[in-house]
C-alpha cells in the first residue's frame, strides 16, 4: 500500500487551486472579489455589476452593464415545460428541493446551454435572470396564488422581492436586497463553490456544476444556517432568556447558527455590513425586534464561546422585515451566490484539471473472501 500523507480533516488549510476571483483574508476581516473590497462595492455597486465584474474579471463600462442588465431581465421567463415541471413538485416541498430539480431541470429543456466551456456564461446569465422566477412560481403556487409575468425592467433586487412578494419594493427594501446579494455573490472555495468545481472539472456542464452546488448549499452548517438563525430567535423569544438558551445549546454540543467560520478568525465582513442594514430596515419599519434580539445574542455568544457572527446571523432579519417566508431565505443566497458558482465553473473550463484528492485508507486488507453459506 503506498505511504499516505497527512490527513487535513475537512480539507481544512489546503490550498486546492489557484483563483483570481476572491481573496478572503481571514485575520483582518476582509473580502475581496476581483480585486475590489466588499465594503466599496456594497457601498457603491449592484448585484448585475457585481456579477460582471465575476465573470469578466473587471468592472463593466457604463454601456457593457447596460447590456448585462437587459439581458438579465429579458431572460426571466422560464421555459412552459419548466414551469408545469414546477407545478407539479408537491407544495410541501422544500424550496431549496425544488431549485436543484428546476436547476437540474433546466439543461434538458435549453440543453444549448450545455456546453462545458467558455460560452457556459450564456447559461451564467439565464440561470441568474431565472432562478427569482423559478422560486417565486413554485412560492406562489403554493399559496395558491396565479403565476405572475416577469418583470424585465426592474434591477434584479427589485424583481428577486416582486417575484417572491408580488410587490414593488420601496428604495431602502431594494438597496437591502441589492446589498445582501452583492455580499452573498462569492465567497472564495466555500462548500458549494468547490462542488460546483469538482463537477466542472470533470468537464461536465454548469447546469450539474450549479446542481451540485445548491444541494451543497442547502445543509445547515452552509448556506441553510440562515433559516436556523430565525428558528433560534423564536427560541429565544425576548432578550432576557438569550443566555439561558444559548448556555443550555452548548451544554448539549449544538452548534449556534449563524456563528464561527472557517476562515474567519475575526468577525465576518459581511455580518458587520448587513447588521448595519438589519438597523436601517428595523428604524425604517419601526420593527427592530430582530435587531435588538441579534445583537443580544451576539453579546452572549462572545461571552460564552468567543464565537463572532457570520452573514446569516443578520440575512433573515433582513428578509424577514421585508415580509419573506423563512425557507426563502437560502435559497435567496442561491439567487446571487448563483454568479459566484458560475464564475468559478468558468475559471475551472479556462485552467481544467480533474479535482480528485486521496483518502488515507485506514480499513482492513487481505480479508479472505467468504462464500455467503458460510458466513456465521
Ligand atoms: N456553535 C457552537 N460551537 C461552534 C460553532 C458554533 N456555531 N462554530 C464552531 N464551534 C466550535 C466547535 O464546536 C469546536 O469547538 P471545540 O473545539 O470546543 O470542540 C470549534 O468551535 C471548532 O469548530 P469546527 O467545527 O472544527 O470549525 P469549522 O471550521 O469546521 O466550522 C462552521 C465552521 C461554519 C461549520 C461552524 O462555525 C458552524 O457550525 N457554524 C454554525 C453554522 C453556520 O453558521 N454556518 C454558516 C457559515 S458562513 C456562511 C455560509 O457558508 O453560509
Amino acid at each position: 500500500m503506498p505511504e499516505s500523507s497527512e490527513v487535513q480533516r475537512g480539507l481544512q488549510d489546503v490550498v486546492a487551486l489557484e483563483s483570481r476571483i476572491c481573496f478572503i483574508d481571514g485575520k483582518q476581516g476582509r473580502l475581496i472579489y476581483q480585486g475590489y473590497d466588499i465594503r466599496d462595492l456594497a457601498a457603491y455597486s449592484t448585484f448585475e455589476e457585481v456579477a460582471f465584474l465575476l465573470w469578466n474579471g473587471r468592472l463593466p463600462r457604463a454601456t457593457e452593464l447596460t447590456d448585462l442588465t437587459h439581458r438579465l431581465g429579458a431572460r426571466r421567463e422560464l421555459p412552459a415545460a419548466l414551469g408545469d415541471e414546477i407545478d407539479r413538485l408537491p407544495a410541501d416541498a422544500h424550496p431549496m428541493d425544488v431549485l436543484r430539480s428546476a436547476v437540474s431541470s433546466f439543461a434538458t429543456v435549453e440543453p444549448a446551454e450545455t456546453k462545458p466551456d467558455a460560452s457556459a456564461i450564456a447559461g451564467a446569465e439565464r440561470l441568474t435572470a431565472a432562478i427569482p422566477t423559478i422560486l417565486g412560481r413554485f412560492h406562489r403556487r403554493r399559496r395558491g396564488m396565479p403565476v405572475l409575468k416577469p418583470r424585465p425592467e426592474m434591477s434584479a433586487a427589485a424583481y428577486l422581492v416582486y417575484a417572491l412578494l408580488d410587490r414593488q419594493p420601496t428604495d431602502l427594501e431594494t438597496r437591502a436586497v441589492d446589498v445582501a446579494l452583492i455580499l452573498h455573490a462569492d465567497h472564495e472555495l466555500n462548500a458549494s463553490t468547490f462542488s460546483a468545481r469538482v463537477t466542472a472539472s470533470t468537464l461536465s456542464d454548469l447546469y450539474s456544476a450549479v446542481t451540485s452546488a445548491v444541494g451543497t448549499l442547502k445543509g445547515p452548517l452552509h448556506g441553510g444556517a440562515n433559516e436556523r438563525v430565525n428558528a433560534l430567535l423564536n427560541e429565544i423569544g425576548t432578550p432576557e432568556r438569550t443566555t439561558e438558551v444559548v448556555r443550555a445549546k452548548l451544554a448539549r454540543k449544538e452548534r449556534l447558527m449563524g456563528f464561527g467560520h472557517r476562515v474567519y478568525k475575526v468577525e465576518d465582513p459581511r455580518a458587520t455590513i448587513l447588521r448595519e442594514w438589519s438597523r436601517r430596515l428595523g428604524e425604517a419599519k419601526g420593527d427592530l425586534h430582530y435587531y435588538v434580539l441579534l445583537r443580544e445574542l451576539e453579546k452572549v455568544v462572545f461571552q460564552e464561546k468567543g464565537l463572532y457572527p457570520n452573514l446569516d446571523l443578520y440575512s433573515g432579519s433582513v428578509y424577514a422585515l421585508l415580509g419573506i417566508p423563512t425557507d426563502l431565505f437560502t435559497p435567496i443566497f442561491a439567487a446571487s451566490r448563483v454568479s459566484g458558482w458560475s464564475a468559478h465553473v468558468l475559471e475551472e473550463y479556462q485552467d481544467l484539471r480533474l479535482i480528485r484528492p486521496t483518502a488515507k485508507y485506514i480499513g482492513a486488507v487481505d480479508l479472505k473472501y467468504v462464500p455467503i453459506a458460510q458466513r456465521s
